[in-house]
């Protein structure tokens, strides 16, 4: 883990208020799992901007613009503009400098041998499963099942389907993909593969259903929990959840931030 200050590659709006962040990051590429997150602060803001986490897209190297210069080692943070501090993200530009702590908490492991992956995501919850399906291609077949409410939350799919990863999309409206949520694929595809296992990433009452659905045919499941975070580094317990056992004499919590965010669903209580 570490902090350092460093720049802005490019910041793009990837569908109506999505947004895609690539920021050099010497050492992204060896350091960064699949499942970790960063804190981000924008550099030299007036405003007081507070560190807050991203999960880690994806790494890699682009051609430098110096002629001759050894290629730029980046990080992506897809984000979603949801209040003041990701509307000032969304303002930034190439050149502009920020300030980044990670690469930070633990990440997915790569599940059982032998079993189909099924990556489960929800609007911006996509994010932590991209560099595990770069991960899981190599050996297993891997199948994504999107869900937003919109079309305009179905984002980086074709990144996915590049991959070889099979890619399911749902939409509440019906927009785009089968109309409904993401969970009554899972159905279907566990009804189908009951041998699979499952990793997830988004909203709460998803990973809820995710949970009931996978507990019911125990279907190994691993997810990537949403927190707030004020440190990312285990020091301020404003992320933690219930873990398993907890109970109000014996109270167990987790911190999301160091012990997760990603937790095999043994180890919460739901
Ligand atoms: Fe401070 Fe997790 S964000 S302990």
């Amino acid at each position: 883990m570490s902090n350092f200050k460093t720049r802005i590659l490019a910041n793009q709006e990837i569908s109506p208020g999505y947004w895609r962040m690539r920021i050099q990051a010497p050492g992204a590429v060896a350091d960064c799992r699949a499942g970790q997150f960063l804190m981000f602060r924008v550099q030299l803001s007036l405003l007081p901007l507070l560190r807050r986490p991203f999960g880690i897209f994806r790494t890699g190297f682009q051609p430098s613009d110096v002629d001759g210069l050894p290629p730029v080692e980046y990080l992506e943070i897809l984000y979603k503009v949801v209040g003041q501090g990701t509307a000032m993200m969304s303002e930034l530009h190439h050149g502009d400098r920020v300030e980044i702590l990670g690469p930070l908490g633990r990440g997915f492991d790569g599940g059982e041998p032998g079993r189909r992956k099924i990556l489960v995501g929800g609007g911006i919850g996509l994010v932590p499963l991209y560099m595990l399906a770069e991960q899981l291609v190599d050996g297993s077949e891997v199948r994504l099942l999107m869900g937003g409410r919109t079309r305009d939350d179905i984002i980086v799919v074709t990144e996915f389907e590049r991959l070889g990863v099979q890619t399911y999309v749902s939409t509440e409206d019906g927009s785009l993909g089968d109309r409904g949520l993401v969970t009554a694929v899972l159905q279907q595809q566990l009804d189908a593969d009951p041998d699979a296992e499952v990793f997830a990433c988004g909203p709460l009452p998803m990973l809820e259903a995710v949970y009931g659905i996978c507990r019911q045919r125990q279907v190994p499941l691993q997810v990537s929990l949403e927190a707030l975070m004020a440190c990312g580094v285990g020091a301020c317990l404003g992320c933690v959840v219930k873990g398993v056992g907890h109970s109000e004499t014996s109270p167990r919590f987790l911190c999301t931030c160091k012990e997760g965010p990603v937790f095999r669903a043994e180890q919460l209580a739901w």
